[in-house]
């Protein structure tokens, strides 16, 4: 089963604040995150999940938390104590791909276990302190492909949407 990751980041690498919520409003980047994410195994930490009210429709989210009595939004959304344990539940049930969402916690740990990152860079600095690890130097990972857009009336900031793969 394949691991990768989606992600959105700004020029400091910021992807939110301790305060929560993603900091900016990007319809270009959302409907990427809907279409890529669409009718998939999605793991999500706990934080982000409760951030998402609302959101999923045909996905298949596991809330990753350490709480036992965790009650997710709908009794289909499946909870696991740890990404191993999320990764064992989406390989059971047959899925082609589970897609770590993060937050900032999540993607840490689950950076070395993915093989294949969606990452979209924002071209802003919001000064939002939790950051997406600096993967680019360790020397593991190759972009792929590259596609950038102009800032415009409806998306506030230029994006650059990039593809990369974990080298073997
Ligand atoms: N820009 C983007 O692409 C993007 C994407 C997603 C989220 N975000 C932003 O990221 C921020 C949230 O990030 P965050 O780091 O504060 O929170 P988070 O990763 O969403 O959630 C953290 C919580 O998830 C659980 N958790 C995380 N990793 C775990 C692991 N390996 N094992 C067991 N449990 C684990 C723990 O839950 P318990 O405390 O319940 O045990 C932990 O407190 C928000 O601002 C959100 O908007 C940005």
């Amino acid at each position: 089963m394949l691991i990768s990751l989606i992600v959105a980041m700004d020029r400091d690498r910021a992807i939110g604040s301790k305060a929560g919520n993603i900091p900016w409003d990007l319809p270009r980047d959302r409907e990427f995150f809907r279409s890529y994410t669409e009718s998939k195994w999605l793991a999500i930490g706990r934080k982000t999940y409760r951030e998402m009210e609302g959101w999923f429709s045909g996905h298949h989210p596991i809330v990753i938390t350490r709480q036992d009595d965790f009650e997710p939004f709908e009794s289909r959304h499946q909870v696991a104590s740890s990404l191993e344990k999320a990764i064992a539940m989406a390989a059971e049930a047959g899925a082609e791909e589970l897609v770590v969402c993060g937050g900032a916690e999540l993607y840490k740990s689950s950076l070395p276990l993915a093989e294949q990152l969606r990452l979209t860079r924002v071209d802003t600095n919001t000064g939002g302190e939790l950051r997406f690890p600096d993967f680019e130097t360790l020397g593991e990972w190759s972009l792929q492909r590259s596609e950038s857009h102009p800032a415009d009336h409806s998306n506030t900031f230029a994006t650059t949407f990039e593809f990369w793969k974990k080298n073997n």
